[in-house]
This record gives C-alpha cells, structure tokens and sequence, in this order.
C-alpha cells in the first residue's frame, strides 16, 4: 500500500503537544511535503475533501477518542465515506483499543482503515499526581515513542500497516480494561472546568487557546461555556495555574516541548 506515501494529509487535536510531535514526525518520514492540520483549523474540512488518504491524530482519553475527534468523524460523516484512514493515537499509559475508537466510526461512515499506531507518550493530566514521571523517563519514553515511529514508517514502505488498537482482543482490553467503567467521562463535552477565580488575572491566553473556543474572559475573569473536550492546553498554559479539570490543583503542567531539543 505505498500509495498513501503520495496522497494524503495529516488532522490531529493535540492539547499539550504530544499528538503533533509524533503525527508530524510520521508525515514527515512518509513525505514531508504532505499538509498537516491541527482539528480546530478551518482548513483541515477543506483537505478531508480533497484527500483519499488520510492520517488522524488524536490522545487517547479513558481509553476513548475525544469527544472533538468523534464528532469530526460523526458531524461530517459523508466527508469520510471512501476515505483511507491511518489512526495514530498517543496515550500516558494504556488504552487497549485506542486507535479502534475512531476506526469503528469511520467504518460506520464508509471509510476503511488502514492502521493503527499507538505510541506511549508522558502523561498531560497536569491536575493528577497519577503517571508523573521525571524528566529523564519522559525524554526516554518519547525516543522510544520515535522509534516506534520510525519502525511502522518502513513498514509502511514495505507495504504492511502496523494494526495496533484494531483487533477484537484490542477491542475487550479497551472496553473491560477501562472505557467502560469511565464511560460517562467522555460521553460529551465536559462541563467541569473549573477557574480559580482568585488567580485568574484575565490575561485571556486560555482564550486564545482552546481548540473548542470553550473560555472567554468576561469582566477580568476566563469563563468556560460547557464544551470542553478535556485537551489540557489552556490548564498547562495558563500563567497563573487558575485552571483544574479532573483534580483540584495543578501539580505540574506539561508541554512536549520541555523535553526536546
Ligand atoms: C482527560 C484525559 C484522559 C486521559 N486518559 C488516558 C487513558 O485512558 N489512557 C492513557 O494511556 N492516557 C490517557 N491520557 C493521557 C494522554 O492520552 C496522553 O498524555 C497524550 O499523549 C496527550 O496528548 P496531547 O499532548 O497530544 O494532548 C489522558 C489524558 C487526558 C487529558
Ligand atoms: S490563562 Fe489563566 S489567568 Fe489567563 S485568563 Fe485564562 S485562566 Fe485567567
Ligand atoms: S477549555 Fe481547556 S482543556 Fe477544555 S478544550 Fe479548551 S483548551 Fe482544552
């Protein structure tokens, strides 16, 4: 299947970095003239028109797709029927069937997968002491993920797709190992970002940020409106640590981009 090497572009949702990095790595390798679009971008729809092949991006989340990624697929399903899709998905520790999440919506709206490749990532729960590591285990365990990178891109060059997260016995792991039970976690939009109201300066960077377009600052103050897709970029960015979504206080905030050269 070497034609996607000549035919495709890249859309991915990355909150804190780690998608990007390991999808454009990829791209890279495959054909580095190939366009990639992160999912908030107007630009990404135009390229799923004009694309047959197609590399989908996206962090793992209680062992499910984002809500944002799902309704990509869902919302505009007549765009994917015939496409070609690779999904490439990125997680903190483990997902089972990750990469299977989005491929069973996409079957649903006519499009086939490819592949699937899962790539263990440092974790970007940044208001959870869970899956913490230090510097030097998250800059070992992102050259391990470029490793695996670069081992499915020559097999892609040789014609056989990595199918990581496809298969039934991926499918069980993913649903008893997690998504069941957390379910409810990424059923929709979350509304359970919270602003911590005597930190918050009003700077308007969370704004400025969000994929979902979720905060605006009103009166001095960021205020989310309900739809947010659990990313972490406005809580690992914020200069003043004001914003919590699963824990209560941020422990550390993560970006990829402290721990590469
Ligand atoms: C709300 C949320 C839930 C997560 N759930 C899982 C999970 O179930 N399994 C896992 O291995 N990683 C999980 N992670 C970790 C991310 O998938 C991982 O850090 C990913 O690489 C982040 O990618 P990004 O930097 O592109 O956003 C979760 C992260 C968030 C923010
Ligand atoms: S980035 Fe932080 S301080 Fe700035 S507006 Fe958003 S919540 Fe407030
Ligand atoms: S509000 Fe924050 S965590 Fe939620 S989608 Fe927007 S940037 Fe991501």
């Amino acid at each position: 299947m070497k034609e996607m090497e000549q035919n495709f572009c890249a859309i991915y949702l990355s909150g804190t970095g780690n998608t990007k990095f390991c999808v454009e790595k990829f791209v890279n390798l495959l054909d580095e003239t190939a366009p990639v679009f992160a999912i908030e971008d107007g630009a990404a729809l135009s390229a799923l028109e004009k694309y047959e092949y197609v590399v989908l991006g996206y962090p793992v989340q209680y062992s499910n797709a984002p809500k944002m990624v799902r309704d990509l697929i869902a919302n505009h399903a007549p765009l994917w029927k015939g496409k070609k899709v690779f999904c490439l998905v990125t997680m903190g520790a483990f997902s089972g069937d990750g990469a299977g999440c989005a491929a069973r919506l996409l079957k649903k709206c006519g499009a086939s997968v490819l592949g699937g490749l899962h790539l263990k990532m440092p974790d970007s729960v940044c208001d959870s002491k869970l899956l913490k590591k230090s510097t030097g285990e998250k800059i070992e365990l992102i050259r391990l993920a470029e490793e695996k990178i670069e081992c499915a891109v020559l097999q892609i060059g040789s014609g056989k797709y990595p199918q990581n997260g496809l298969g039934f016995f991926s499918h069980l792991v993913g649903l008893f190992g997690q998504r069941l039970w957390f379910y409810g976690k990424t059923r929709s939009y979350s509304d359970r970002l919270k602003i911590d109201k005597s930190r918050c300066v009003g700077c308007g960077v969370c704004e400025s940020l969000c994929p979902m377009k979720n905060l605006t600052v009103e009166n001095q103050i960021a205020v989310p409106h309900g739809k947010c897709t659990m990313c972490y970029r406005c809580i690992s960015h914020c200069p003043h640590r004001a914003i919590t979504l699963v824990g209560k206080e941020v422990v550390e905030q993560y970006k990829l981009k402290d721990y590469i050269s």
